[in-house]
């Protein structure tokens, strides 16, 4: 069932310690507490990466970001890069995810992007293409040995 009384806006400091963390944990592990997440938050605004949370009754169930990358190429043109979408395992099937990436799009549009592109595992595709998403390229990647 569709819900109410959900907001969607920018993720604030005050969420770190509000359902922000543990519903990201939804999509993989976070290992943060919020005294660890806040000077991350911070970077990330300083980086320009924006962060959206759905808020239902004063808590985060949900949450998606976006990354609007400057071009050389397209004429300096901007391209959106939709990351880390979750939805807390009691709030899911009910339009939140919907909404939080039907918000980052428009963001997207509003900052002027000519597209909007993500990864996704391959059993969520259909989430996405219901919004227009369409297959194209072949995702690759390389892991690194990093200290943390
Ligand atoms: C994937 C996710 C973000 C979807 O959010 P949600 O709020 O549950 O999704 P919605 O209610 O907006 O879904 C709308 C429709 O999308 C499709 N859909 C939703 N989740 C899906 C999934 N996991 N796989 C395939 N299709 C899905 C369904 O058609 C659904 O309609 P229905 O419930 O009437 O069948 C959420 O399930 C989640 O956080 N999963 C764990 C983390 C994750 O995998 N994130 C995505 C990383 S790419």
């Amino acid at each position: 069932m569709p819900m109410r009384d959900l907001t969607i806006r920018d993720l604030d400091v005050a969420d770190l310690e509000n359902g922000f963390l543990e519903t990201l944990a939804f999509l993989s592990e976070v290992n943060l507490t919020p005294q660890e997440a806040r000077p991350l938050l911070e970077d990330r605004c300083r980086a320009g990466v924006q962060t959206f949370v759905a808020v239902r009754g004063g808590r985060v169930v949900g949450t998606a970001s976006l990354v609007a990358e400057r071009k050389f190429i397209h004429a300096g043109g901007r391209v959106g890069h939709v990351e880390d979408v979750a939805v807390h395992r009691d709030f899911q099937r009910r339009g939140i995810g919907t909404k939080l990436v039907v918000h980052a799009v428009k963001r997207a549009q509003a900052l002027g992007c000519y597209k909007v592109i993500l990864d996704c595992f391959g059993p969520v595709a259909p989430f996405y293409s219901r919004l227009g998403f369409r297959e194209f390229n072949r995702g690759l990647r390389l892991d690194l040995p990093v200290d943390l």
